[in-house]
């Protein structure tokens, strides 16, 4: 890599505090970062990216195989040898006048035997600091490298003495003596995957998933591939425990699209009602889920991240306290405002807006006279996920937690009730797979509807989407326990296009029910879409001014929605046509069937 990238210089990264210490004021001399009034944020950095760097490309995200049928019609495919040429071609001196940092990291606990190691090179300093957040990094992962080679190491990994090449470059190389910009990149972006030889390739961002390539590009797009191969599950999804006042434990994991409340889900804090009997919840993670069947029988789910990557915009102390207070110090700040004693802002942040920002552009910023907003709508907060008041003790246990529900839910102005559970698995999977959401500004240059998104993996599984539903019905033959799979909504808009139900803590409602109907302590309501819950069943105590009517408008059934909801999934089906499984095709036709 160094001969083909011609750094100026190599160094590899052991991800101690002394080297963070470094790369921040490094970052903070090259104006890249923005140091924080120490007093109110210790330790935290504020990024501002270039507007043309400022979210996911999918567009410009490839999975690269030799077949274009292995990556199917949902993905961007691209033949893989021709890729990795070109990729050489664009790599070919990319970091000349810049330091190419190397960066052994571990998706996973260390000693898991699902973890995946990894080695990213990358010519961007705030990458590294971003990294040593979100993943085990340095040091220990070598030793276990290592370990592994001489024999010591204890526990047998999957894909044991094998680590993955990540190469990132924001695709700016510097000539003698030419000045370097805050954050720089190429309007060029490439970001690719090669699942058959299990690599990355990412050009021309510096920017979350594009760039920090432990995330959706190893934990998702190229863990996906091992997972189907190996008969285990790497998901778009978020971990989080209920704990009962009897101390019984129920383990949920959440599959929503992006930007869709997967971290506000999984730090939810419970209504006061609940506080008080004795409810809490924990988090093991707010993004990414590895499971496996278990030899106790069950599926059991690791948070291969040791951080978050939290959109900023919306939360505040109200709607997510403990993302609050996970980013109290010690965090990397992008694409937010910054106030004029040195703290950070974003919209939704505060009731009142301050009088005087500097926006995300850099540029001053009053509620009068700016027309754009101060943070980006696609802001995000780095922050190590211990710092969550809320995080699990089994969060860095190797051998996971059992799951005993997995809830798919989207973005739906419409159609979709509040909560509703599968008959069975095959029909959970309908549902998943038909899952639609609409679309955010977690990705660039989408038009703003409602698209089919598979269980949320629509940017980001590394292989046919047809084949990966059949990984999803073959998974449950392999589960003797099999989790019960529900649906939920917290985006149904009334006429006047304010939210039917609360949302936010108020979903610990939504929870009770799942947990109680997954410990069949409850009978549900069965409908022509799923079982529902009888409005007896459905703690409303303390919801202000919350009627029976105001849950049956959360629940409606509007059969004209539903009949254009099933003729909207053909489209998805007649893409991936014969790799579709057959069990997908006759629950569509069951549902219409209970429709007519
Ligand atoms: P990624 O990190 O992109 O994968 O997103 P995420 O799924 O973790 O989404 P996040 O929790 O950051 O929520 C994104 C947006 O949804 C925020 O603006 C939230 O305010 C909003 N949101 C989250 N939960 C709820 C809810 O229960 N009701 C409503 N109305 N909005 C919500
Ligand atoms: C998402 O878009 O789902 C994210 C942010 O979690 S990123 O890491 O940029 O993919
Ligand atoms: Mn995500």
């Amino acid at each position: 890599m160094e001969e083909l990238c011609e750094p100026a210089a190599v160094r590899w990264c052991d991800g101690s505090q002394e080297e963070w210490a470094e790369l921040t004021s490094l970052l903070v001399e090259a104006g890249t970062l923005i140091r924080l009034n120490k007093k109110i944020r210790p330790n935290s950095f504020l990024a501002r990216s270039s507007p043309s760097d400022v979210a996911r490309v999918e567009d410009r995200t490839y999975i690269c195989t030799k077949r274009e049928d292995l990556a199917g019609p949902t993905n961007n495919w691209a033949e893989a040898t021709e890729m990795l040429e070109k990729m050489h071609e664009v790599f070919k001196g990319c970091m000349r006048g810049r330091t190419m940092y190397v960066i052994p990291f571990c998706m996973g606990p260390i000693d898991s035997p699902l973890c995946k190691i990894g080695v990213q090179v990358t010519d961007s300093a705030y990458v590294v600091v971003n990294m040593r957040i979100m993943a085990q990094m340095g040091e220990p992962v070598l030793r276990r490298l290592e370990d592994e080679k001489s024999g010591k190491a204890e526990r047998r990994r999957d894909g044991h003495t094998f680590f993955i090449p990540c190469a990132h470059s924001v695709g700016a190389p510097l000539e003698p003596g030419e000045e370097d910009v805050a954050w720089p990149n190429s309007d060029e972006k490439y970001i690719c995957h090669f699942p058959e030889t299990r690599e990355v390739w990412s050009y021309g961002s510096g920017y979350g998933g594009n760039a920090l390539l432990g995330k959706k590009c190893l934990a998702l797009r190229i863990a996906s591939n091992i997972a189907r191969e190996h008969n285990w599950m790497a998901e778009h999804m978020l971990l989080l425990g209920l704990e009962s006042p009897e101390g019984e434990k129920t383990y949920i994991a959440g599959a929503f699209p992006s930007a869709c409340g997967k971290t506000n889900l999984s730090m939810l804090i419970p209504p006061d009602v609940y506080r008080k009997a004795g409810w809490k919840t924990t988090i093991i993670g707010d993004d990414i889920a590895w499971l496996w069947p278990h030899e106790d029988g069950k599926l059991h789910a690791i948070n291969p991240e040791t951080g978050y990557f939290g959109v900023a915009p919306g939360t505040n102390h109200a709607s997510n306290p403990n993302a609050m207070k996970a980013m109290e110090a010690n965090c990397i700040f992008t694409n937010v405002a910054l106030t004029d004693d040195g703290d950070v802002w974003w919209e939704g942040m505060t009731d009142e807006q301050p009088a005087h920002l500097i926006d995300w552009k850099g540029n001053d910023w009053t509620p009068e006279s700016s027309e754009t907003p101060a943070a980006h709508p696609n802001a995000r907060f780095t922050a190590p996920a211990g710092q969550c008041p809320t995080i699990d003790p089994d969060w860095q246990n190797p051998d996971g937690v059992a799951i005993s529900a997995i809830i798919f839910g989207g973005r739906r102005p419409t159609t979709m009730p509040l909560v509703y559970q599968a008959f069975n698995w095959s029909h959970g999977i309908y549902m998943g797979a038909t899952m639609g959401s609409e679309t955010t500004a977690a990705a660039i240059g989408l038009a703003r509807t409602v698209r089919r998104d598979p269980m949320a993996m629509l940017p980001f599984v590394g292989y046919n989407m047809g084949d990966y539903f059949s990984h999803w019905l073959t998974m449950g033959r392999r589960i003797k326990h099999l989790p019960r799979i529900f649906h939920v909504n917290w985006f149904r808009l009334n006429e006047e296009g304010s939210f039917l139900w609360p949302g936010f803590g108020e979903n610990m409602r939504v929870l009770d029910w799942i947990a109680a109907r997954c410990r069949g302590r409850i009978a549900g309501h069965e409908t022509r879409i799923g079982w529902t819950p009888h409005f007896e069943d459905f703690n409303t105590e303390g919801l202000d001014d919350f009627s029976e009517e105001d849950f049956e408008n959360c629940m409606a059934f509007v059969p004209d929605e539903w009949k254009a909801e099933i003729l909207s999934q053909g489209e998805l089906f007649l893409s991936l046509y014969d790799h579709l499984p057959k069990e997908l095709i006759f629950q569509r036709e069951l549902l219409a069937a209970r429709l007519s």
